[in-house]
């Protein structure tokens, strides 16, 4: 069954997005189908492959942004078990798949998780690519050890902010970079320093790091290689590093992937108050193009803005 869904911004171009119409998806087998209430923005995304492209390489049309959400399960494709129709849950769904700025999107059921408890589906929906960025670059790839020094670039970032707290959580030796506005906000969230990337360089301070997690990439990560100790490790997330020639960073390079037991450990952690999360802005759904423009007034300066669409 379908229904025509009037809540879709979709990317026809490059950069410039529309609201329109399709119509409203059916779960597949082993799909499930999200009536979002809140959706995450990352405002790089328009320039993203999947965004422009199909998996096969052809020209992508249309594109739904938005790859994280919360919401609740609207519909349970074949074969899926462990979700019930109407429970609410956060998570992802793949960047080559129709995105979640829309009444309605599908993914898989190991891309979500329950929405943590005590979280309004707006704070839930700043998690899921932000949280698992940090958890996964920290633990999966960097394989942080507690006592460990911890190079963040970007620390008040929505990456950052939660590379931060974990790393702090996970017992190593945090040392962040950030802007003046937000430095008192990245030590109370667990740095032990903090440094004003605009007023002093960071390179001339810190030494001897055993992981720096890059958030900013450039010159920022260019000089951040001999800070680290002989078995030190560089986790990179920033765009450029893709489309990066130097053999080091392309091999430091990874991008997020959905994970369930990861969100499900989040989800605990923001539940138990352990783990915070930010709100940059909240905007509703005939704002939606407003901000991945960044032209809506920010609320914080520093978290997530997302797009609401249903309560
Ligand atoms: N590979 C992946 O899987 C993945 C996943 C998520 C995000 N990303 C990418 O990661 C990057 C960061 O994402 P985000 O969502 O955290 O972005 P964000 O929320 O816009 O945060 C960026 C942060 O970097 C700070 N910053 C800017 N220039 C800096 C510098 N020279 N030194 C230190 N900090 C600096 C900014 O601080 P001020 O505002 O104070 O200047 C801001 O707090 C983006 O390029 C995004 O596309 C990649």
């Amino acid at each position: 069954m379908t229904h025509e869904s009037d809540a879709t911004l979709s990317i026809p171009g490059r950069i410039s997005l529309h609201r329109g119409r399709a119509p409203q998806p059916t779960p597949g087998k082993g799909e499930v189908s999200i009536h979002v209430h809140a959706a995450g923005v990352n405002v790089t995304e328009v320039d993203w492959y999947p965004t422009t492209h199909t998996k096969a390489g052809t020209p992508r049309e249309n594109a739904i942004p938005g790859h994280e959400f919360s919401g609740v399960i609207a519909a349970l494709g074949e074969d899926v078990t462990g979700f019930t129709i109407g429970q609410p849950v956060y998570g992802m769904n793949d960047w080559f798949a129709e995105g979640a700025t829309a009444e309605f999107c599908l993914t898989q059921p190991a891309s979500i998780a329950p929405k943590p408890v005590t979280l309004t589906h707006a704070e839930a929906a700043t998690i899921p690519i932000g949280a698992l960025t940090a958890w996964q670059g920290l633990f999966d790839h960097a394989r942080l050890q507690p006592g460990e020094r911890v190079l963040v670039h970007g620390g008040a970032g929505a990456v950052g902010l939660f590379a931060v707290q974990l790393a702090h959580r996970h017992g190593a030796h945090v040392i962040a970079t950030a802007s003046t506005p937000t430095l008192d906000l990245v030590k109370q969230l667990g740095a032990d320093v903090v440094i004003d990337y605009k007023t002093a360089r960071f390179q001339d301070l810190v030494h001897d790091i055993d992981v720096v997690f890059d958030t900013v990439g450039g010159e920022t990560r260019d000089l951040s290689w001999p800070l680290l100790k002989h078995q030190g490790r560089m986790v990179t997330i920033a765009g450029d590093a893709e489309t990066s020639t130097d053999p080091r960073t392309k091999d430091h390079f990874f991008i997020v992937e959905p994970s369930q037991t990861q969100l499900i450990e989040i989800a605990k952690l923001l539940d138990a108050g352990s783990l915070k999360t930010f709100v940059n802005a909240a905007v509703p759904f005939d704002q939606a193009a407003s901000a991945y423009a960044k032209t809506i007034p920010q609320k914080l300066g520093y978290g997530k803005v997302v797009i609401t669409l249903a309560d």
